[in-house]
């Protein structure tokens, strides 16, 4: 864990992917093993839905003197894409001011996680991307995926854009990892490892009683710990894993 990257930009195949719960275990395990963690959210939407935003859900893990280190440059009420909600709120956004927000965490953390909205090709001005953003700031991306039925199209979508757009990919945790799970879930860790070549840092379990929406952390620090990859800081054995779905 001793190179954990200055800065990792986690994205998503979609939105409500599992962002906000994996950005936050991971500010858990590097805070654990001593680092001083910034967390940046560029572009909060949706403030008017009641519920905590997300850097406050990945803040309440850490109690009323949370240690991090926090900013979110723009929040617009309407739950829509960025670019719409700042159309609507008449309010253009501008990347300088995400960089320098960027660039003051960076300089006083030792590690910055940036939670992206949605995904990849979520557009923030008509002409700018996530994507973009993630390649400005020049730091490696992390992506979510759902594990099940149509995750493998939405992943290797993903990969084939951050590939294109000339982004480092670090990996891909799967969120919301059923219990139970059928065939699709059973095959689609290995098929995206063998069929692209990722590596796949972690595989959050379904927990019931976490909820971002109502700010419920339920099992994070205890599922950052044992189902995420060293890598993450955690101790998750993706081999052992793998093979007691065979
Ligand atoms: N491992 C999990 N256990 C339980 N619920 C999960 C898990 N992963 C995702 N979810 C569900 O998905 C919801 C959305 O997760 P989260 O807010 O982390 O997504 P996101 O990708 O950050 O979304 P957004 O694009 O809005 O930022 C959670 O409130 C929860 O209901
Ligand atoms: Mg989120």
């Amino acid at each position: 864990m001793s190179e954990f990257p200055k800065g990792i930009f986690v994205t998503g195949t979609d939105t409500g992917v599992g962002k906000t719960i994996v950005t936050a275990s991971i500010a858990w395990n590097l805070i654990q093993s001593g680092r001083k963690v910034g967390v940046l959210k560029p572009v909060q939407t949706g403030t008017i839905v009641s519920g905590p935003t997300d850097i406050e859900f990945v803040q309440s893990l850490f109690g009323e003197d949370s240690p991090l280190d926090v900013a979110c440059p723009y929040m617009f009420p309407d739950p829509v894409a960025p670019l719409v909600a700042s159309m609507l709120s008449g309010e253009r956004i501008d990347i300088g001011a995400i960089e320098e927000s960027y660039s003051k965490l960076a300089d006083q953390n030792d590690t910055v996680i940036v939670e992206g909205a949605g995904g990849l090709q979520v557009p923030i001005l008509e002409d700018y991307f996530m994507s973009d953003l993630a390649l400005d700031l020049n730091i490696p991306i992390l992506i979510v995926t759902r594990p099940d039925l149509g995750t493998l199209n939405h992943t290797f979508l993903t990969l084939e854009s951050a590939k294109r757009k000339g982004l480092d990919v670090t990996g891909v945790v799967i969120s919301n990892y059923p219990w139970d799970p059928g065939i699709p879930e059973q095959t689609n860790p290995e098929l995206i490892i063998s069929m692209t070549g990722v590596n796949i840092l972690g595989i959050l379990p379904h927990d019931n009683s976490i909820s971002v929406e109502k700010g419920d952390i339920g099992n994070i620090k205890e599922l950052a710990s044992s189902r995420l990859s060293p890598k993450l800081g955690g101790t998750f054995d993706l081999e052992l894993f793998l093979s007691s779905l065979e």
